[in-house]
């Protein structure tokens, strides 16, 4: 692209859970798009129940290269977002070096499995406190940075189709993500007058470590009656060879279309807002 001519050119995002999966084509599409990157990742296990594997800090290496090899400049740095300090030294370090703050992405983010009348205190307490809370430090921690920068923004918050509707068999993730709904809009308008958007996105089966469809078989196999809740996806897209083709997942580049699109100005008019990224499935 020419220089000048990309859609971000100049601005700096912040990215929460960067090292893998959707936060790492988050940073690599934003960097594409022209901005510098702020990637963390707690690059560890969150909590000993999570039963897919931990990021590491070689994958925060492959996200720092990716942006690098689309020509930007990218600050990495280990961080659990539950650190409210951790965050706000990031952020400090990446002002630092980068001169703003235009974008955060706040994408960090746990599942488990289990009925909520049975599981245990910890393992309700560690999704709200990584999913919920944790975010709420990210916006803590980078909305005064924005707002000191003076140059507006746009802040997504990465919730999930299980923020807007019920999913029996992870209902602590599901009030957690419904609680960024909360946050999301009550944020919109804190933030208006600063020129700064807020909005969420509501993904839904997207493929990344955290699906694990022997968890969910083991759930729907105990509890068939959950399965409804967790339907197909209606619209099924064009594949590339030219043929109709069930496609069980979405990716997380198709994600980062919408967070770019959410980061940039062609969507100037959207504060507020939930969006679905689930091929319609909020509408069964
Ligand atoms: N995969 C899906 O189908 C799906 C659907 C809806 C919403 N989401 C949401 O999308 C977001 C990204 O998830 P993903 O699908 O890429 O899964 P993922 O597990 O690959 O990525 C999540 C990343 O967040 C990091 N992380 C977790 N806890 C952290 C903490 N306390 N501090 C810092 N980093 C932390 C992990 O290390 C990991 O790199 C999450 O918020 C998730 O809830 C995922």
């Amino acid at each position: 692209m020419a220089a000048g001519s990309a859609p971000l050119e100049g601005r700096v995002a912040y990215i929460t859970g960067a090292a893998r999966g959707q936060g790492r084509a988050h940073a690599i599409r934003l960097a594409q798009d022209g901005a510098d990157i702020i990637a963390v990742d707690i690059c560890a296990p969150a909590a000993d129940f999570i039963t897919y594997p931990p990021a590491t800090a070689a994958e925060l290496a492959e996200t720092a290269a990716g942006v690098e090899a689309a020509g930007r400049k990218v600050l990495t740095r280990e961080v659990d977002i539950r650190d409210l300090a951790a965050q706000q030294q990031v952020v400090a370090d990446g002002i630092e070096q980068f001169g703003r703050l235009d974008i955060v992405v706040a994408n960090a983010g746990i599942l488990s499995w289990g009925r909520m009348f049975e599981m245990s205190e910890a393992e309700w307490d560690t999704v709200i406190d990584v999913n919920l809370n944790g975010t709420w430090r990210t916006i803590r921690a980078a909305a005064p940075a924005m707002i000191e920068a003076g140059n507006g923004g746009s802040i997504v918050i990465v919730s999930s189709s299980a923020g807007t509707k019920a999913t029996p068999g992870n209902g602590h993730y599901s009030a957690s993500k419904h609680g960024l709904v909360a946050i999301t809009n009550a944020l919109a308008i804190e933030l208006g007058e600063f020129g700064i958007r807020v909005n969420s996105i509501h993904p839904y089966s997207i493929n990344t470590p955290m699906v694990e469809p022997e968890a969910m078989m083991e759930i729907f196999s105990k509890y068939p009656q959950f399965l409804h809740s967790f339907s197909p996806m209606p619209y099924q897209p064009v594949n590339h060879q030219g043929k109709k083709g069930l496609q069980e997942f979405m990716t997380p580049e198709e994600v980062s279309d919408v967070v770019s699109w959410l980061a940039g100005d062609g969507s100037k008019t959207i504060s507020g807002s939930q969006i679905a990224v689930d091929r319609g499935t909020a509408k069964y």
